[in-house]
């Protein structure tokens, strides 16, 4: 066929095909088109049944530095804490670190072909704060943003828009051996002058920055149980204090982002925030429900989005409570211009009760369902609950869903193809729930969804699954699973499919 013959959709179709092989799949490639117009030109058997999302709807997918780029004594890296806590025996799974995990830093290429393979057209990625600075604060690194301007120039040309996190966990171990990381409210100064560098630097091409990645779980993982770097386990008092300081990094990353960024650029958290659902839907359990998510985020979302501390929360921490002053708090609540959310499962499910809180927590019974992890539970519903209350409470207008994906055993077939249903029927479900929520008005202006490859899962190492790639962490191969063509007709779409 002469190629001026071809149509868009066509020729796109072939490049889809040979970009990932997609026939061993016996899948069909589909169109870029998006939404209504997609819709249109489907034959009429094979349109969806659901409605779409809004127009102008960001489809992406979401990685972290530490997890797929390697090349950590490359260009002038620093160590970061996750370096050393890989290293210490009994931390990772599977004795894995993060020194190579998908070698992104040299096959980024590659990956952004996978990202536009399957129509993405946004992508979340996040800066390595060791590269930048490798002692933390002081002089930049001359190379440290090199491999993000390439990064920047090759989504850009892909047609793929940069959603950047200036801190997914990776803080250099400098500011841990020299201040104690987090314990200290100079971490907190030392990550605004690294997001004033970088906002300065990237802010030409990067038009939204999310500041620090699930501050929740690095208090909890990472300073109360010590299962995530800096391996610490704090008594109350210093973890309170933790949890203040990560909130007020935070706040001065949104103050350094508007004095040093490009006019119109955008910025806000990306956090996991504990869901809190309904039981049953009766609207003494919604009220109950909300109640129940403004106090149990306390120390993230709701000191972020109000500038208080909830009284509850500072009568239950009592003589631990965090010290802080007003002008903190003042801080800490800088105007964001969205709310990024992390939803992965149902934390709690809510009901209204005749007591001081207005609420109890239902307990799980054992047989609750989860996927290919223990702590992630299966409650599609949680997709539609934590936005919409997170748009009712603190009238936000602007909400990205940063993560959502899951774990899946993944074992290839003999002719190679991974049939990971599960993860399809996770996605499609997940998906609807948050098209009801968007159908009713909840402002959720776009989804990255985690993670476009197999990476290294943090202490899990290589052996949770998420991406919908898969990788041969051996020959560093790229293999499309059945959920990438499930997402890739999605985005096709608009709508759920
Ligand atoms: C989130 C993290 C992300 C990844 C997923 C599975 O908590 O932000 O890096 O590990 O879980």
């Amino acid at each position: 066929m002469p190629f001026l013959k071809l149509s868009r959709r066509q020729f796109a179709k072939m490049q889809f095909s040979k970009i990932l092989g997609w026939s061993t799949l016996g899948m069909s490639a589909a169109t870029g088109a998006r939404g209504a117009d997609a819709q249109a030109d489907l034959p009429q058997e094979s349109r969806s049944a659901q409605p779409g999302f809004p127009n102008g709807f960001r489809w992406g997918t979401a990685t972290s530095s530490y997890q797929i780029e390697g090349a950590v004594n490359e260009d002038g890296r620093g160590p970061s804490i996750w370096d050393l806590f890989a290293q210490k025996p009994g931390t990772i799974t599977d004795r894995s670190t993060g020194d190579t995990a998908d070698d992104h830093y040299h096959r980024y290429k590659e990956d952004v072909q996978l990202m536009k393979a399957l129509g993405a057209k946004a992508y979340r990625f996040s800066i390595a704060w060791p590269r930048v600075f490798p002692d933390g604060t002081g002089t930049p690194n001359p190379k440290g943003l090199d491999f993000y301007d390439r990064l920047l120039d090759e989504l850009s040309a892909n047609g793929i828009e940069p959603f950047a996190t200036l801190y997914h966990w990776d803080l250099p171990q400098a500011l841990q051996t020299r201040l104690g990381g987090w314990t200290s409210r100079d971490t907190s100064k030392a990550f605004a002058d690294y997001t004033a560098y970088v906002a300065d630097r990237l802010s030409d091409r990067v038009k939204h920055f999310f500041t620090i990645n699930e501050c929740s779980r690095t208090v909890s993982l990472g300073h109360q149980y010590g299962s995530d770097a800096p391996g610490l386990k704090l008594p109350r008092a210093e973890l309170n204090q933790v949890r203040h300081h990560i909130a007020l990094g935070h706040g001065l990353a949104v103050q350094a982002i508007r004095a040093h960024a490009r006019a119109g650029t955008k910025v806000g958290p990306a956090e996991n925030a504990v869901s809190c659902i309904p039981a049953i839907d009766t609207p003494a359990n919604i009220r109950a429900a909300e109640i129940a998510m403004r106090e149990l985020n306390a120390g993230y979302l709701t000191v972020m989005l109000e500038g208080k501390y909830t009284d509850a929360y500072l009568a239950q921490a009592g003589r631990d409570a965090p010290k802080f002053t007003p002008e903190d708090l003042r801080i800490i609540s800088s105007p964001v211009d969205f709310v990024g959310l992390n939803v992965y499962m149902p934390d709690h499910y809510v009901m209204a009760a005749d007591n001081a809180r207005g609420f109890t927590l239902a307990p799980f019974p054992a047989s609750f369902p989860h996927m290919d992890a223990p702590w992630l539970r299966l409650g599609p519903e949680t997709m539609y609950w934590t936005p919409r209350h997170v748009a009712k409470l603190w009238n936000v207008k602007s909400i990205y869903i940063t993560e959502n994906g899951t774990a899946g055993t993944d074992q290839p077939a003999a002719d190679g193809s991974i049939s990971d249903l599960d993860r399809v029927m996770y996605l499609r479900n997940y998906l609807t729930q948050l098209q009801r929520a968007t159908a009713e008005g909840v402002p959720v202006h776009g989804y990255f969804l985690w993670s476009l490859l197999d990476n290294f899962e943090w202490s899990d190492g290589f052996e949770k699954r998420f991406g919908l790639y898969r990788v041969d962490f051996d020959t560093q191969r790229r293999t499309p699973k059945l959920s990438a063509s499930f997402y890739r007709e999605t985005i096709a779409r608009n709508a759920v499919v």
